[in-house]
């Protein structure tokens, strides 16, 4: 990987117990008990702080467990008409919507399927809030943009210099407010507590005046929660003496705390070459299959392998697309890697299965489930030539 970029480390999680000896790759694993794990943390937070946690489909969409999910949480959090039509058919709790605007025939769908919906200007809320009024029980709320970096890496910086993501107190027009009952601001990236209390401090400050005319604010997602080293007391104690200070409800709408730690990538490697260094070629690949290693970038954890040099034998992983940057990274392995040996990528359930893309036709990774309970493995989804085809036209 190129030695410019800033290589983002990824959370410590701890291993998971799936025997992937003879499963199809490449694969997306998501044990069911690491996510029940992370659900009751979650469920926790709701009970003790007294707010409502939401599900961000944009980090963590599938599907197949909305269900379980819809046992703890108290709904979902979408970006989109199909996020939000998603939401309703297969969890059908409260269904939130934000996107920085809306096309206004979208909009008439969205208002049936929505319970609050929010929006990222006042040009844009006082063009389209006819609809909303039109709509029986639905809540509307403004995003604001506190203008308080918490991010280092600026492609993740919403409150980034020059951001269009929210109102800024400047243009935050207090007396046209009627009609909205709620505020929303989301800063943060896979932060801590600590990151959400100055937040919210300058957050209380800047829109001191508003906040005396709504029933409900979002503290948005990019709060860690599930990752062991995180705070939850102090989460728990901030959302409730906001609540207890100003009377509102509140909620959250992490997407990444949800699958955090629960699902592998598993890969199998395809042929091993030799241009200055061993280069193994997996049936995956970076670009397509975990785009945020490029993207962000980080350097995925592989379940027995180390940094170059670490163990014995050192190969640079690469993927099937023609991306010459389709590279994984450099890992080293205790004995030399064969064709057929089965890589085990740790952490790949948020913000993969989402994102991915069938550039250069190569197939999407299967989806399974692994019962922790009968140590079972489901394969709830396979793609194939249909899925590249029915994209294009
Ligand atoms: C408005 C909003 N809400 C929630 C989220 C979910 O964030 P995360 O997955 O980091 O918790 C995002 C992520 O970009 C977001 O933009």
């Amino acid at each position: 990987m190129s030695g410019t970029r800033v290589v983002h480390a990824p959370p410590a999680t701890r291993a998971l117990d799936i025997d992937v000896g003879g499963v199809e790759t490449p694969v997306y694993i998501v044990d069911l008990g690491a996510l029940r794990r992370n659900l009751a943390i979650l469920a926790d937070v709701q009970a003790r702080g007294e707010c409502k946690v939401l599900l961000a489909l944009k980090g963590f969409a599938m599907w197949s467990l909305f269900p379980v999910i819809g046992e703890y949480l108290s709904g979902i959090a979408a970006s989109s008409l199909a996020e939000a039509r998603l939401g309703r058919e297969k969890m059908n709790k409260e269904v939130h919507v934000y996107a920085p605007a809306y096309e206004r025939a979208e909009l008439g769908e969205l208002v049936r399927l929505v319970d609050h919906v929010v929006f990222n200007s006042f040009s844009q809320w006082e063009r389209l809030r006819d609809m909303v009024s039109a709509a029986s029980g639905l809540r509307a709320g403004m995003r604001v943009n506190p203008q308080h970096s918490e991010v280092a890496v600026p492609l993740y910086d919403p409150a980034a210099p020059g951001s269009r993501l929210g109102v800024i107190r400047d243009e935050f027009r207090t007396d046209r407010m009627e009609g909205l009952s709620g505020l929303h601001f989301h800063t943060l990236c896979e932060l801590g507590a600590d990151a959400l209390e100055r937040t919210l401090a300058v957050f209380e400050e800047r829109f001191a005046p508003a906040l005396e005319r709504v029933e409900w604010v979002n503290f948005g997602g990019g709060h860690h929660i599930t990752r062991p080293d995180y705070d939850v007391d102090r989460l728990v104690e901030l959302v409730r003496d906001f609540r207890r200070r100003r009377g509102l409800e509140v909620y959250l709408e992490p997407g990444e705390a949800i699958a955090l730690g629960t699902g592998v990538l598993v890969a199998s490697v395809l042929d091993i070459v030799h241009n200055e260094i061993d280069i193994a070629l997996l049936d995956t690949s970076a670009t397509a299959h975990m785009p945020d290693v490029l993207e962000m970038p980080y350097r995925p954890v592989i379940e027995g392998a180390g940094l170059p040099g670490e163990h014995p034998h050192t190969y640079r992983l690469g993927g099937l697309t023609c991306l010459a940057g389709d590279v994984i990274g450099d890992y080293s392995f205790p004995r030399r890697l064969e064709i057929g040996d089965r890589l085990v990528f740790r952490d790949m359930a948020h913000y993969t299965m989402v994102k991915n893309t069938t550039f250069n036709g190569v197939r999407l990774p299967s989806i399974a489930i692994h019962d922790p309970a009968d140590r079972s493995l489901r394969v709830v989804r396979r793609f194939g030539y249909e899925d590249y085809r029915d994209r294009l036209s």
